[in-house]
């Protein structure tokens, strides 16, 4: 396990879905944060050697046979732990308390009464919270050697602490917003409890960043993909600053990429990097292999596997490659921890496009395999990426050969560039970009009437699909003005050829996806 310099908090994972904003909310408050496996070891820990535990939650009942269950010593190393729902009762458990299902459930927006503004809560809380409750087990029976902080109505120690050990519990949600104060709680446990200073800055990970690089990969040669993405590009700027020239990049035009999209990736590293940069145009290639193909899973194959072969050929042309950088981000790897086994169950096979296999015989540099996607831009940011870059929609790595549904041609990527290029910069210029995490347009091949002047028309129909979330798991589609719709529609209709009709999905995910295809 590596070695750790900076202060960290550890977040047990029993299974809860709210592990990865746990992690967040306590990176917020500039404190690195790791999500582990509930299977950690006292050893393990001491390792790590964190300023404080937090047990997350978790779908389980603690006396249920398979619920999840850590090592018992945990809670006697003399770290403070802060329980969190099934954390607070499995915590509170191994230290003497009993569990048992409460009669009333409680879910949702509750009222809780602070009873001691000492620890978890302090003055500037006042008498009253609102808390966010997803429980259907409760510490009943509490030994004489805790004592209860705040109660809800249901909930006689909705917070509670033990008298001498630092162990402290919640049996309410305080990393989700519906928790007013919830982040004062987590800080008063980090700063208060934990004694945190909260000085895990953007800077000096980078500087640390940078050392592990070239500590990993010393005098040899890293190859990096591009993909137009801010996670390659920010994985790229970070080994550039570390290895500078032995570093090159491979940047593939696979014919499915947005409006200029290609040109201005390039024109960007060539600006601000001198990095090496390989720009590859394999647009025939990719639409060959894809002529006459409607299937998207089918669509995702192909061009999975196309890319790999280009990239393969490319990276063969340059000499002496050890290394492959990848972009890889935190929550691509912490699923494999969660209590429940496995990632859940694939709708898409969609994350794996661009990831390139072991096959190709490179070991894998993966620098930002720490962070979440705020900090892979922060980084961006103070390595000199341009906004343009760091702050663009994320894109599908199979571009839009899933946003033209059924067979994708020529012509039709053309419509779809043009009328994708003219919704971005409708919602730009209405300052909607950067509040909306996804933006684009999608091809239809409907033909539905038209009028165009005196002739009735039959043409394609452009959806428009524009979603807000955080985690792209789950996602509300944005309620745009009807103005910022209508300019969208109106210069789609007067400017794209080929396009008579343009319509606005108002599906959210679940039980939609962002995607069409
Ligand atoms: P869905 O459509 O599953 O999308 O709700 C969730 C997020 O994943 C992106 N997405 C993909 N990304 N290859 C990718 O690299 C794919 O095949 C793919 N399909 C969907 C989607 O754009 C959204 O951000």
């Amino acid at each position: 396990m590596q070695k750790i310099t900076h202060e960290i908090i550890l977040v047990v994972d029993f299974g809860s879905q709210y592990s990865h904003l746990i992690a967040r909310r306590i990176r917020e408050q500039n404190i690195y944060s790791k999500i582990v496996s509930y299977k950690i070891t006292p050893e393990e820990i001491k390792k790590l050697n964190p300023k404080g535990i937090i047990f997350s939650g978790g779908p389980s009942s603690v006396y249920a046979s398979n619920a999840p269950q850590c090592d018992e010593q945990i809670l006697f190393m003399d770290i403070p732990i802060l329980g969190i729902c099934y954390g607070f009762q499995l915590g509170s458990q191994i230290l003497g308390a009993e569990i048992k299902s409460s009669e009333n459930r409680e879910y949702g927006n509750t009222k809780c009464t602070i009873k001691d503004h000492t620890s978890l809560f302090d003055d500037t809380l006042g008498d009253s919270i609102d808390v966010w409750m997803s429980h259907g087990d409760q510490a009943i029976g509490l030994p004489e050697d805790f004592q209860s902080l705040a109660y809800t109505e249901n909930c006689p120690y909705a917070a509670a602490r033990h008298k001498e050990k630092s162990f402290y519990g919640v049996q309410f949600h305080p990393e989700v917003t519906h928790t007013t104060s919830g982040n004062q709680i987590i800080r008063n446990f980090l700063f208060n409890i934990c004694g945190c200073a909260g000085d895990w800055i953007m800077s000096s990970y980078i500087k640390s960043a940078v050392e592990k690089i070239q500590k990993q990969v010393g005098n040899e040669r890293v190859v990096c993909g591009l993909s137009g993405g801010v996670d390659s590009a920010v994985a790229a700027a970070l080994i550039y600053n570390a290895i500078g020239s032995k570093l090159s990049c491979i940047f593939v035009d696979n014919g499915l990429l947005r409006i200029n999209e290609f040109e201005s990736v390039i024109e960007a590293f060539n600006n601000n990097f001198k990095v090496d940069l390989h720009p590859v145009n394999a647009k025939e290639r990719f639409l060959e292999k894809l002529s006459g193909v409607t299937d998207p899973e089918q669509k995702r194959k192909i061009i999975g596997h196309e890319f790999i072969d280009v990239f393969k050929d490319e990276a063969n042309k340059l000499a002496d490659i050890k290394y492959l950088a990848q972009g890889t981000l935190y929550p691509d790897i912490i699923e494999s921890v969660s209590a429940h086994g496995g990632p859940t169950a694939t709708i898409k096979s969609h994350h794996n496009v661009g990831a390139l296999p072991a096959e190709l015989g490179f070991e894998l540099v993966e620098p930002l395999k720490e962070l979440f996607k705020d900090e892979v831009r922060k980084m961006g940011s103070e390595l000199g990426l341009p906004d343009e870059i760091i702050w663009r929609h994320p894109f599908p790595g199979p571009g839009l050969a899933i946003r033209i549904i059924g067979e994708i041609t020529q012509d039709r990527l053309e419509i779809l560039r043009c009328a994708d290029e003219i919704m971005i910069q409708e919602i730009q210029s209405a300052g909607f970009y950067g509040k909306i995490a996804q933006a684009f347009a999608v091809f239809l091949p409907v033909s539905t009437v038209g009028v165009m002047g005196d002739e009735r028309s039959y043409e394609n129909v452009i959806a428009l699909r524009a979603v807000e979330t955080t985690d792209f798991m789950t996602a509300d589609w944005v309620k745009l003005p009807y103005e910022v719709l209508a300019n969208i529609s109106s210069r789609i209709i007067n400017e794209v050829r080929g396009v008579n009709r343009v319509v606005y999905d108002i599906s959210s995910k679940p039980p939609s996806t962002i995607e069409w295809e």
